[in-house]
């Protein structure tokens, strides 16, 4: 038995099928990533998972035991950081996390020590005494994250913690995951920036209108989409006459010439970069900017639903 195991979980709201059969499991110690577009059925499986939503169908198992929305174990198992912030803008950050502390059952010292160390987590503590409404969007996120903290889940669930903040508090809010998980908690990472979940994320499901389409480490996805890099190069004119030469060269799977790029997929891309601006300077073809991109989890999202992750 897996920590947490997702069974044919479906969520239907009305007519609109939210989350559309999905099955997975998360191990023990691992950060595992949703990644999925707009609508992809991410917070509703979260919501799940947190025994906040029933299924209209399906089982979820944390730990052995079904999780419900009476389930016990849950709340004390998990922490949740919501998709929306849940905090009181005219209390302060340490009164808000007081707050939480005994929603979660703590008091006395060990509530003051809990809410210390979540202020330090969250790279906060002199900012302990202000009020929220005085924070910026990404430090409210940060003592968003705190929040989940004070009970010490040994799951935490995050749903898309790092939407429009500061590139500050991204940086210290994917540093916090990678800490925490290296003090042994599981992470569900629920993101739609394919960058974070491949910089974090041990195992990543992909997610599209409620379903799972892929799901496996961030390699195993990437060679669904073959192990060919993208070369585009960036032309002042026509390449067209150098086409065919590009094409010979070993390891070239295919040319392209549109709007002033060649397009050129190829594996070991680095290693075949020179070769190829070889025959374009022959040709006479002033190249103004080279990009090469290895296969990642939005080429795996593109091929899989020919959409680009972001809309
Ligand atoms: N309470 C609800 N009532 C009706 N429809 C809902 C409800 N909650 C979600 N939905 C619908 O279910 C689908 C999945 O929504 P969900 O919020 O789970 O997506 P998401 O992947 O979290 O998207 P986002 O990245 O925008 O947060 C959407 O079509 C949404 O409109
Ligand atoms: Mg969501």
């Amino acid at each position: 038995m897996d920590f947490l195991e997702l069974w044919d979980l479906r969520k239907e709201f009305g007519n609109t099928v939210a989350v559309d059969g999905i099955s997975f499991s998360v191990q023990q110690g691992e950060v595992f990533g949703l990644l999925g577009p707009n609508g992809a059925g991410k917070s509703t499986t979260i919501s799940m998972l947190c025994g906040l939503l029933t299924p209209t169908a399906g089982k979820i198992y944390l730990k052995g035991k079904e999780v419900t929305r009476t389930s016990q174990e849950i709340k004390k198992v998990l922490g949740l950081v919501p998709q929306d912030v849940a905090l009181y803008p005219s209390l302060t950050a340490r009164e808000n996390l007081t707050f939480w502390g005994k929603m979660y059952g703590l008091s006395g010292s060990l509530l003051a020590e809990r809410v210390d160390e979540a202020l330090e987590y969250c790279g906060l503590s002199d900012r302990a005494k202000d009020r929220i409404e005085t924070y910026s969007g990404g430090m409210k996120r940060r003592i968003n994250i705190g929040a989940a903290l004070l009970h010490k889940p040994e799951l935490l669930i995050m749903d898309e913690p790092t939407v429009g903040i500061d590139p500050q508090s991204r940086t210290h809010i994917l540093d916090t995951v990678l800490r925490l998980n290296a003090e042994g908690v599981t992470v569900i990472y629920t993101s739609h920036y394919m960058e974070e979940v491949e910089h974090l994320c041990s195992r990543v499901a992909i997610m599209d209108r409620g379903k799972v389409l892929a799901l496996g480490t961030k390699d195993e996805l990437a060679k669904m989409v073959g192990d060919a890099d993208k070369i585009e190069i960036v032309v002042g004119e026509s390449a067209i006459p150098a086409l065919k030469e590009i094409e010979a060269i070993p390891e070239v799977q295919s040319v392209s010439d549109g709007s002033g790029v060649v397009t050129v997929l190829v594996k070991q891309g680095h290693e075949r970069l020179p070769q190829i601006l070889e025959v374009l300077l022959r040709a006479g073809v002033k190249v103004r900017s080279v990009n090469i991109t290895e296969p990642n989890l939005e080429s795996v999202f593109l091929s899989l639903t020919g959409r680009a992750l972001r809309d």
